[in-house]
């Protein structure tokens, strides 16, 4: 028997983790994926060249706070399902500007989910059974974690350190009341650090890769010691399919590499990379050009995710180590300037490229 196509709005789908999540639901085969994004600095339709002409593809150009808009596209487009990514995302511009995240994070997502309420609500029985609304966030809502011990599990307490994850951890609060208050069959996943293709070059890998590239400084904030653990994108779109298809209503899901390294480690890795694929015309390592910078204020020590309920429930597994899949990146970035150098030179300020604030 034939499978149904479902028809997925996902929104954010031009940024970096939802142009991935496009590309794997469009070349899956069994989605029709409506992607709405307000194109912000973060978003970029060059990310999804690859799947921009296929019959199974449509874009819209919205905001999540125009419920109106929301509305008429869940409408039209008869939308089954529900993957939220959209979101100012970048803790740094989140220190410089919190109101931005207030208003897409927090009051957009609120704007979202009523409009997903009454396009469920309106829904026959079957497709109402069908429909999830799947709440994409992050485990920066669970705060610092010790150096040495402890790890985030699905009953963690929320801790929220930054102005980011702060709007973060109210968005989860808002999906989690529609579901108790109004019934809608939501679930939501926290994942960990991304990285990989497409990634705006203002996030601590890919500004490392262009960096380095363009003999700037690598700026590690602090000594270099904080711990993040990561997961290579194209296993996150992939868990987030999991997720969407497999999850529970109500339930979150954690989502992680178990790759935990330090931010310097992380630096060092791209340099002895590049060292191999790419050598400096001096002769010297790129190791020389890292430049110890001023911290980031309310810098979470550590995050560290057990994703076992993922890995026994939906029976997800990355199928990158960190290795293979920083390997895959830094070759990505050789690869694709025609993407990524454009950004830099045209849409984005130099304080952000590790130009100012070598210590
Ligand atoms: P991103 O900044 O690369 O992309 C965000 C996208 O949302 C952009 O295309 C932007 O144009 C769009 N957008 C912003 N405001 C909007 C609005 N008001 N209406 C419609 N579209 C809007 O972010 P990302 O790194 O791809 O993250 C995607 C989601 O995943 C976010 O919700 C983030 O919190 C979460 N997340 C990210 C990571 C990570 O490491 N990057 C890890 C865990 C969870
Ligand atoms: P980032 O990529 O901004 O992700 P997040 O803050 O969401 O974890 O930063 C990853 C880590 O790298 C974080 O501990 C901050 C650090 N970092 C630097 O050391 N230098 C940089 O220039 C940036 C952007 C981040």
């Amino acid at each position: 028997m034939k499978q149904e196509v479902q028809t997925v709005l996902v929104t954010g789908g031009a940024g970096f983790i939802g142009s991935a999540v496009c590309r794997h639901l469009v070349a899956g085969g069994g989605y029709r994926v409506v992607n709405l994004d307000k194109l912000t600095y973060a978003g970029n339709l060059a990310s999804l060249r690859d799947i921009e002409g296929h019959p199974n593809y449509a874009f819209h150009r919205a905001d999540i706070c125009d419920a109106g808009a929301i509305r008429q596209i869940l409408a039209t487009e008869k939308v089954d399902r529900i993957m939220h990514l959209a979101a100012e995302s970048h803790v740094d511009r989140s220190i410089d500007g919190p109101m931005e995240f207030v208003s897409t994070n927090v009051v957009g997502t609120v704007s979202l989910l009523s409009a997903a309420l009454d396009h469920w609500r309106g829904l026959d029985a079957a497709r109402q059974q069908n429909f999830r609304f799947h709440h994409v966030s992050t485990d920066e809502v669970f705060g610092d974690l010790p150096f040495d011990s402890g790890v985030f599990s699905e009953e963690s307490p929320y801790r929220p350190s930054s102005p980011y994850s702060a709007s973060k951890a109210a968005s989860d609060h808002f999906v989690r009341a529609w579901h108790e208050t109004y019934g809608l069959p939501v679930v939501l996943s926290n994942c960990s650090n991304n990285y990989g293709p497409y990634h705006f070059p203002e996030k601590l890998i890919p500004l490392v890769i262009a960096n380095a590239l363009d003999e700037r400084p690598l700026p590690v904030y602090g000594k270099g010691a904080n711990v993040r653990d990561w997961l290579y994108v194209e296993d996150h779109a992939r868990a987030l399919e999991a997720v969407m298809t497999k999850g529970q209503v109500g339930e979150s899901y954690n989502i992680g590499g178990r790759a935990e390294r330090t931010n310097l480690e992380v630096v060092e890795t791209i340099c002895a990379l590049l060292d191999a694929r790419r050598p400096r015309s001096n002769g010297k390592s790129h190791l020389d050009l890292i430049a110890f910078v001023a911290d980031r204020p309310g810098h979470d020590r550590r995050y560290a995710i057990d994703p076992t309920k993922s890995e026994r429930e939906l029976g997800w597994r990355p199928q990158e180590t960190f290795e293979s899949g920083l390997a895959h990146t830094v070759d990505w970035y050789l690869e694709n300037g025609w993407w990524w150098r454009p950004i830099r030179e045209q849409r984005f300020d130099g304080a952000r490229q590790g130009l100012v604030g070598a210590q």
